[in-house]
């Protein structure tokens, strides 16, 4: 099965097998034929965070389950939104808009329900853990379904209790619930974002004007993912201890920084590799793969790109950043290879 069209950077990939389930039985099924074939289980939702090689061993289960519900929290306090895994992530966010505000932070992130809780997305100020509740999971260890809430997901910065590595391949986010707070305020912690709301510029502050401006800034500086391969941010921001950085803005004044309280700091991976001069030079480019005219952080598919030409131009990259900053850089997507 090609997996070119089922991943958003539309590299060229054949999966030795494949299945989508939008049921638990069906599932189960697919977790039985795995055993008994001996093939190694990968999970693909909206295919928005993977990088795959040519070749994917072992079988690649989609989830695909649906449905999206609303109840009213039990303080009443809040509207609870439950979606299934296979639903798309802005699809739910533009839903539940039409009810509540609480998700407009999150608009326009590619991927699905399943994956946006596998890799705790996060976007202009708002993580999606800010709002989560609880997930129903099918552990396929002990073949068994079970709540886990926010505590039991262990979530941290696009990491997960889901999406470590001595896990793969054994949780499965079958859907999710969500919190949108009805007392509703802006999240504008995001310099750009808040911007667009400054004294003058004549913008009423609701949740619809701060989802059209987050797509609207999404727009600006990421690919679409309709006409250009990726798979958003390649790397982690780094997060290095406060002596670092101080060091690092000594040397480089204008380097981009995040606190994150405590005695660490975030660092912005795309100014580090920009600086490192790999935007729009040949330096930027390996095979069919590039690092985005618009953005250092992000690697696209420039045509015709195969997964070992991403990997070649993420070592370049990972090799320069340490050698000039002395900062590791850690892709965030998943790969799916041999
Ligand atoms: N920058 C440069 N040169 C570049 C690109 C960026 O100097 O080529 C500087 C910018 O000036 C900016 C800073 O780097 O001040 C940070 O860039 P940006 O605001 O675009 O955010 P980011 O830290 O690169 C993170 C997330 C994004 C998310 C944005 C907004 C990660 C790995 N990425 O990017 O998430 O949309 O913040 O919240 O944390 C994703 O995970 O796929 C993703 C797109």
């Amino acid at each position: 099965k090609s997996l070119e069209a089922l991943t958003t950077f539309g590299l060229p990939s054949t999966a030795e097998a494949y299945v989508e389930v939008d049921s638990l039985d069906a599932l189960r099924e697919a977790f039985v034929f795995a055993r008994e074939k001996g093939l190694r289980v990968r999970l693909l939702g909206g295919g928005a965070n993977i990088v795959s090689m040519p070749h994917v061993s072992g079988l690649v289960i989609h989830p695909a389950m649906r449905g999206i519900s609303f109840a009213e929290s039990p303080e009443n306090d809040a509207l609870l939104v439950t979606a299934g895994a296979g639903e798309s992530l802005d699809g739910l966010v533009r839903e539940t808009l039409k009810r509540a505000g609480g998700l407009e932070n999150l608009s326009a992130i590619p991927g699905s329900v399943g994956g946006a809780v596998v890799q705790n997305v996060g976007a202009y100020g708002l993580e999606l853990a800010e709002r989560f509740v609880s997930a129903l999971v099918y552990d396929a260890q002990n073949d068994e379904v079970r709540t886990f809430d926010l505590e039991a997901c262990d979530f941290s910065y696009r990491m997960s209790v889901f999406k470590r590595p001595e896990n793969e391949g054994r949780f499965v986010v079958l859907e999710a619930t969500l919190r949108l707070p009805k007392a509703w305020a802006p999240i504008l912690g995001y310099k750009t974002l808040a911007e667009r709301f400054a004294d003058g510029s004549g913008r009423e502050l609701t949740p619809d004007s701060v989802a059209e401006a987050v797509r609207a800034i999404r727009a600006e500086k990421l690919p679409d993912p309709a006409e250009i391969g990726s798979a958003g941010s390649f790397f982690k921001n780094p997060i290095v201890p406060v002596v670092k950085a101080r060091e690092l803005l000594t040397q480089y004044g204008s380097l981009v920084t995040y606190p994150i309280g405590g005695d660490r700091v975030k660092l912005a991976a795309g100014w580090l590799i920009d600086a490192c001069g790999f935007k729009g030079t040949s330096k930027g480019r390996r095979g069919g793969a590039a690092v985005y005219d618009k953005h250092a952080l992000v690697l696209v598919n420039a045509g015709g790109a195969t997964g070992e030409d991403v990997v070649a131009l993420a070592d370049d990259i990972v090799r320069a950043v340490q050698k000039r900053f002395d900062v590791a850089l850690e892709p965030e997507p998943v790969f799916f290879g041999d």
